[in-house]
């Protein structure tokens, strides 16, 4: 399984599960995370969800072998696979109950979008962040909102544009982050969030979560369309399938070597 589900009391565990690919989601793990949000009730058993990355890494975003493949797909079923991509970030966003986030190694591209889907995100001091997206030919079109949403227009500009890696401070400086710590603290720092949650009116919880989604800054109604298309035409693009291939290859893409 590509997702390990722990039910720990009121607690639930999600686990992204292809450590050797650093938790890169491919449509397995998309499948699976969507499924499993959809089976979260405000006023179920369960309370608060902690997601983790299993392995050396939180999330190395999208599977770059299986976003290349997408060169031979028609256009139709490179939006299909875009969509489905859309509708976890969407389903784990609107999750009904407090999603904490235990980001360590490294969060990039659509995992540092998975984590700006969490209510609650702690870090471990080391971890490396960015919307690396740029420097494979592609960029952070399905994340755009959620990102946008915590870290403004002007981080973003900085770090969508750039491609820059940043650090676990300057992740909580711009928002994406509200704690960091050793790695080895990074449990106790949750489990503090989680017993806060806890120890919460469970109905106000739910009723706060859906407030601050409902109040949100108005967004556009055809955000999703915009966003699809975007990274459905940059990732079958000569840029995006060259930007992905030199990452796989390990050589430097082409805008770089002077290539063509
Ligand atoms: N998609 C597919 N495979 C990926 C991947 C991704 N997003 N990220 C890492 N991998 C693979 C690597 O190709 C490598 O495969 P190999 O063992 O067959 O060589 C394996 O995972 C381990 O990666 P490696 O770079 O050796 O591990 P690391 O621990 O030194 O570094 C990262 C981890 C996450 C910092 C690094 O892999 C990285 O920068 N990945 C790219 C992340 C990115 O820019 N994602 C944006 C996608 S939207």
């Amino acid at each position: 399984m590509s997702l390990l589900i722990q039910s720990d009391g009121p607690v639930v565990r999600v686990t992204l599960n292809r450590p050797d690919v650093r938790n890169a989601f491919n449509d397995d793990l998309i499948a699976e995370l969507t499924t499993w949000a959809g089976t979260v009730r405000a006023d179920g058993p369960t309370r608060a969800a902690v997601l983790s990355g299993a392995g050396k890494a939180f999330c190395a975003g999208a599977d770059l072998t299986w976003m290349s493949k997408m060169v031979a797909y028609t256009r139709d079923e490179n939006r299909r696979d875009a969509r489905a991509m859309a509708q976890m970030f969407e389903a784990l966003d609107r999750l009904p109950i407090p999603l904490i986030g235990r980001v360590h190694g490294a969060a990039l591209g659509g995992g540092l979008g998975l984590a700006a889907v969490c209510d609650i995100v702690v870090a471990a001091e080391d971890a490396i962040f960015g919307f690396t997206e740029v420097k494979l030919g592609i960029i952070p079109a399905v994340i755009s909102p959620y990102a946008l949403a915590k870290i403004g227009r002007s981080a973003a500009r900085e770090l969508f544009l750039t491609g820059a890696r940043f650090s676990a401070t300057r992740a909580r400086e711009i928002g994406l982050v509200h704690a960091v710590g050793d790695e080895a603290e990074l449990d106790r720092m949750v489990a503090k969030y989680v017993n806060d949650v806890l120890t919460s009116a469970p109905q106000a919880v739910a009723a706060a979560k859906a407030l601050i989604a409902n109040i949100g800054p108005p967004g556009r109604a055809d955000a999703a369309d915009i966003t699809i298309d975007a990274i459905a035409e940059r990732r079958v693009s000569p840029e995006g399938q060259e930007g992905m291939r030199a990452f796989l290859e390990k050589r430097s893409p082409s805008w770089l070597s002077g290539g063509s």
